[in-house]
């Protein structure tokens, strides 16, 4: 029996912080409305010349370096994001070339939003546990700051920008690494957040940029009752498909968009917070960058130890959703 393991992990998040009180100079808003809300208290902003692929290929060479693996050995390359470097081509592809990864590599970009890497996850999964592939490359990379409405006080107070990389590969041992995963979307929830321009519905346009079109639009109150309900859906389903109960769970990392969201989850799951990572209070909601920083903070941490189970557990924009066990 054989296995696929999350071989490395590595992240970035740019150096620049900018704070609730920062932004309460900018727009009509509050320190203390925007962490009473949402538990953030800053987020990171990436530098003009920094792009979505900038930000990847440094969470990648960590996570290749944690792996003890090099560029060379990729065979599979898949980036998570909502924020590419520009339509066409991939993200994947700009990063493949910066970083190395070779010519026979396949590289490809996905947009689940913030399950993104969840999703590129079960992808490389799969493939690599049918001998499809050897070593996979996955990143969750965001510049959200280039798609966020710096005048709406109802969004731009909760996204940041950030990556986060992991190495898979496949290894004889059984029960260890991946152990399942169960990904879904609800179509139908696709208008509670979306940048309306920018595609094929609306293509660019001076009428769109002057309607602030290429911006991401939310309805914040619907997105917090979706989320709340598919992620304690999906963990609990994970759980029982493992025969395992709450308190078997070393960590849970929950994708980081709203503290009362991941509280709620947890409450709903019977798991104490103590088991919960939380770190939106100095990112934000880095979208499908977040499980994969945080995953890799837990990890340098000491939070993660061998033989531990993980719960990842997302939610996006689509509505996608899902969870992944990991055992270490
Ligand atoms: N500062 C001050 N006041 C504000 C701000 C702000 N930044 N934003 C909104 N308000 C006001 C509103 O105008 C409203 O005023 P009103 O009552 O006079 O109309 C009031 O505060 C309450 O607004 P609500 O939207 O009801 O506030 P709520 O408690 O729902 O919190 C929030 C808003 C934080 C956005 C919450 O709904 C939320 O977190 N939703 C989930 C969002 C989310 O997770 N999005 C990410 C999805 S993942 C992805 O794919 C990117």
């Amino acid at each position: 029996m054989a296995s696929v393991i999350i071989a490395g992990v590595g992240s970035y998040a740019p150096a620049r912080v900018l704070t609730n009180r920062e932004l309460a100079m900018t727009v009509d808003t509050s320190d203390e409305w925007i962490f009473s809300r949402s538990g953030i208290r800053e987020r990171r902003i990436a530098a003009d010349d920094e792009a979505c692929s900038d930000l990847a290929l440094k969470a990648a060479t960590t996570a290749l370096a944690d792996a003890k693996m090099s560029a060379a050995e990729i065979d599979l390359l898949i980036v998570a994001t909502t924020s590419p470097d520009q339509p066409l081509p991939s993200t994947a592809c700009i990063v493949q070339h910066k970083l190395g990864v070779p010519a026979h590599a396949t590289c490809f970009d996905i947009a689940a939003a913030c399950s993104g890497f969840l999703y590129a996850l079960e992808i490389a999964y799969g493939q690599l546990l049918t001998n499809r592939y050897k070593r996979a490359l996955i990143i969750g990379a965001e510049k959200l700051s280039s798609v966020t409405d710096w005048n709406d006080r109802t969004t731009c107070v909760l996204f940041g920008d950030a990556a986060g990389a992991a190495v898979l590969t496949k290894v004889a041992q059984p029960d260890i690494g991946i152990l399942g995963s169960d990904l879904g979307a609800d179509g139908k929830f696709a208008d509670n957040l979306y940048i309306p321009a920018g595609g094929s519905r609306r293509p660019t346009s001076t009428k769109s940029v002057a309607e602030r079109g290429h911006f991401i639009r939310m309805n914040g109150r619907e997105v917090f009752k979706s989320a709340v309900r598919v992620m304690e859906t999906v963990a609990r389903e994970m759980m029982e498909q493992h025969h395992l109960t709450p308190d078997q769970i070393s960590l849970m990392i929950p994708h980081q968009a709203n503290i009362r969201i991941i509280e709620s989850l947890a409450s709903s799951l019977n798991m104490p917070m103590e088991k919960v990572y939380v770190n939106l209070d100095r990112y934000g909601n880095t979208s499908s960058a977040s499980i994969p920083l945080a995953l890799d903070e837990a990890r340098r941490s000491g939070r993660i130890k061998p033989g531990d189970l993980t719960l990842l557990v997302a939610f996006g924009a689509g509505l996608t959703y899902g969870a992944t066990l990991i055992r270490w």
